[in-house]
């Protein structure tokens, strides 16, 4: 089964990009920038990635990133993650990344955009992979510096296929963007938002991203299952959710395999995927052979989670089709 699911033609659709730095080139970003590293060796690094909650978590992402300076920081980031996706067959893939995370630390937002923008565009020419940027606002900061990040995006707009919401959940509910939601609605962004696994609130944070904020689909969001009304909407809208197993793991008590398995089958459009992998330890490959060794999926269930993918995809539909 291996080998089926290395051969299944994959989409990706939640990869955090700075969560795609691998401790080999954090030392090497550091090395050409002139940062020191608290860590002697890539083992040690390694070892030092202990975090058994969201924010836990979060605290070494955003340390972890700041080896991230320059353009060709951003190119090379990417580029690497989009090489690893061509090894794992990913033929097209969805990517945040979280201006804010550097804009916030002096990095300006051109740097960050056009870096990746540049290994999309190489990375379609010489690898073959197609892949589009989703722009996170990271919900512990203020509405205000979301909305100005909104506003510093426009320039760019032909770049970014829509936004998102990441970072600590706790205090920071969807309502609390409802303004830059509407206004990036405007603009024409698509939307989506993190509600991630077992948060304080998770469920009226699901009900609020989809009746108050109107996403187009929601990230983790596995919750879901504990309000039946919100699954009807969500079976009725044909909204998909990008749930992520091993993170799950991580953040919480278990990979949430059997709500995963659950929402199959009421034919939610669930789908796959690696969210962290250089800090949880598992690209879109690794993801879909754990949760097929949890749940002993078919070959046609784990072709399903692919077509669904491909499906809620933010690509035109002539695009898709091509893909299905
Ligand atoms: N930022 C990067 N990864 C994240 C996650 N899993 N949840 C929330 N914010 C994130
Ligand atoms: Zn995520």
């Amino acid at each position: 089964m291996k080998d089926f699911i290395a051969g299944l033609p994959k989409c990706e659709l939640h990869l955090h990009i700075e969560g795609t730095l691998e401790p080999e080139l954090k030392f090497e970003l550091a090395a050409r920038n002139g940062i020191e590293l608290p860590y002697a060796s890539v083992a040690e690094m390694r070892a030092a990635y202990t975090f058994d909650s969201l924010s836990s978590f979060l605290t070494i992402y955003y340390e972890g990133m700041k080896v991230l300076r320059t353009e060709p920081d951003f190119y090379d980031l990417a580029m690497a993650y989009l090489r690893k996706a061509a090894e794992q067959n990913v033929r097209y893939a969805e990517i945040f990344f979280d201006p804010q995370a550097h804009t916030s630390r002096g990095v300006p937002f051109d740097v960050v955009i056009r870096g990746l923008r540049r290994a999309l565009m190489d990375a379609h020419a010489q690898l073959g992979v197609r892949a589009q940027l989703i722009m996170c606002f990271l919900r512990d900061f203020q509405a205000e510096y979301a909305m100005a990040t909104l506003l510093e995006s426009l320039p760019y707009k032909e770049w970014i296929a829509g936004v998102g919401l990441d970072s600590d959940e706790r205090g920071n509910p969807p309502r609390k963007f409802a303004a830059v939601y509407e206004r990036a609605r405007q603009e024409g962004y698509l939307l989506t938002m993190h509600c991630d696994v077992d948060q304080d609130d998770a469920v009226e944070h699901i009900r609020q991203a989809i009746e108050e904020i109107g996403v187009d689909r929601i990230d983790h969001g596995v919750n879901i299952l504990e309000d039946q009304r919100l699954v009807e909407v969500v079976l009725a809208r044909g909204m998909g959710l990008t749930c992520c197993p091993i993170s799950n793991g991580y953040v919480t008590d278990s990979m949430k395999a059997e709500g995963i398995r659950k929402l199959m089958d009421l034919g939610v459009r669930v789908t796959i995927n690696s969210d962290d992998p250089a800090y949880f330890d598992g690209y879109v490959q690794e993801n879909l052979v754990a949760l097929h060794d949890a749940l002993q999926l078919t070959r046609e269930e784990l072709a399903q989670l692919q077509r669904n993918a491909f499906e809620i995809t933010w690509l035109p539909r002539h695009l898709k089709d091509a893909y299905l």
